[in-house]
């Protein structure tokens, strides 16, 4: 059975419950007295000032991957609830908004796109050529418990390569997302791992088990993990366990983990030094953490995440990795490796400022029409934000409600008569008559 989670009408709700109660009682909706309608918990507004920053931080973000091969893919916003539950099982439904809709189908919006992506691939370009690079950008939804940095509805930028399992892949990946972070200016640090090995060494367990395993290794809850493991008889896993994900450092701790492992894991020691190998020439500052577990259940071999210790609890401002989803969704078994970005993670720590459109009021004294022209005329020619007065004002007000413009233009009887314009510079105050071409030169220049 299938939890409506998104209507869960927990005490924690206030707002929503009011909402629903205030919806139900018909007799409110003619009350004189309306209350304001708030936003669900856990999703934002955005103002056009941060709007304008969050577009330029996309654009940075497109483009370099862009500059990398990679192409953009765009998938539904919800999508059948099984794509989410194949993998990771009936208990991820507490974390994600599944509803039923009116044909009583089994849906969710999407709290990631790595699956909706391989769905994508395995419906619609499983024949094409290998690889293929796929990046995206949208929002995302979650039921968790919001706080700074944890929204319920949220955006990611990713990518996906889809179709090698070589090093030079996953380092292409790690290397792309190193790029965007640096180049957005933010402060971070990255971490990798080989998620295979610890899998191997769980490999004789129960699947329950090693997924409570892998959780409390996730959450960093290691008294919890050393309770249940000698609590199962496990000590010697337990001890192994213990010193691999305690080892960090440079590529040199490699050999570290050769020591303490048997030579089951050789093949991907020898992987995870091949990509820290190819990250030194991608330029790329590591440390290898044989910690990174990664929540989702889908990873096979390299993962990694990038910190920004700024953000506090939740400083995870990228996560990704290895995996394989396809055979899953009713396709061969493509290896594939990918990441994605919490976008506004990474809003709240990168530095980067909008460029400031060029703003124009076309004023008008009684003179609407000649004023629609003209600015339709500059739209035309000159890159700015052209305005014109829809508020029925007069000359004087017009000007001084537009005193954020960089120009005024006025058009007015004498102006017209005249067969010039009036620039006014709104900061210097200053005023010239000119033409058409002319006004065009300097609101180009
Ligand atoms: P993830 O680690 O679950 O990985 O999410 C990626 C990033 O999304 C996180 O590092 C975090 O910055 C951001 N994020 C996650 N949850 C929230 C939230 N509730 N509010 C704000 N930001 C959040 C994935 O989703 C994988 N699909 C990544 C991947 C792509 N692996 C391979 N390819």
């Amino acid at each position: 059975m299938v939890r409506a989670v998104g209507n869960a009408g927990n005490s924690e709700e206030n707002g929503e419950t009011e909402n629903r109660a205030a919806s139900e009682n018909g007799s409110l909706r003619e009350s004189k007295v309306k209350r304001k309608i708030e936003r669900p918990r856990g999703t934002r507004d955005f103002l056009p000032d941060e709007m304008e920053k969050r577009r330029a931080v996309e654009r940075i973000m497109r483009e370099i991957a862009e500059s990398y091969g990679y192409r953009e893919v765009c998938t539904p916003t919800f999508e059948h609830l099984e794509l989410f539950t194949i993998k990771s099982g009936e208990g991820i439904i507490e974390e994600i908004y599944a509803f039923k809709d009116k044909s009583n189908r089994n849906l969710a919006l999407r709290p990631e796109l790595t699956a909706p992506v391989m769905r994508l691939f395995v419906n619609e370009c499983s024949v094409m050529p290998r690889p293929l690079r796929f990046y995206y950008f949208a929002n995302c939804f979650r039921y968790e418990r919001p706080q700074k940095g944890r929204y319920r509805e949220f955006w990611q930028f990713g990518v996906e390569l889809i179709g090698s399992d070589k090093p030079m892949a996953d380092a292409e990946v790690i290397g792309l997302a190193y790029r965007i972070l640096k180049e957005l200016g933010i402060d971070f640090e990255l971490h990798i791992g080989h998620v295979g090995i610890l899998r191997k060494l769980l490999s004789n367990l129960e699947p329950e088990l090693s997924l409570k395993i892998f959780r409390l290794i996730d959450k960093e809850q290691l008294d919890e993990l050393e309770r249940l493991m000698r609590g199962r008889g496990l000590d010697v896993l337990y001890a192994k366990i213990s010193e691999l994900i305690s080892t960090k450092g440079d590529a040199g701790v490699i050999e570290k983990v050769r020591e303490i492992l048997d030579s089951s894991v050789n093949e991907d020691l020898d992987y995870l030094k091949e990509v820290c190998t190819l990250l030194d020439s991608y330029g790329v500052e590591y440390v290898v953490d044989m910690s990174i577990v990664r929540g989702l259940d889908y990873y096979t071999g390299i993962v990694f995440e990038a910190y920004a210790e700024s953000l506090g609890a939740q400083k995870q401002v990228c996560g990704g990795g290895s995996y394989r989803l396809s055979h899953l969704f009713g396709g061969e078994d493509v290896p594939s490796t990918g990441f994605a970005i919490g976008f506004d993670r990474v809003m709240e720590v990168c530095r980067v400022s909008p460029s400031r459109k060029l703003k124009v009021a076309v004023v008008d004294a009684n003179c609407s029409r000649e004023a629609v022209r003209l600015a339709e005329m500059l739209r035309d020619r000159v890159k700015a934000a052209v305005i014109v007065d829809v508020m029925g004002r007069n000359l004087k007000k017009q000007l001084s409600h537009c005193s954020d413009a960089d120009f005024a233009v006025i058009v007015g009887r004498k102006e017209l008569e005249g067969g010039y314009y009036t620039l006014k510079d709104m900061r210097s105050g200053e005023q010239r008559k000119v033409g058409f071409e002319e006004l065009v030169k300097i609101l180009s220049s």
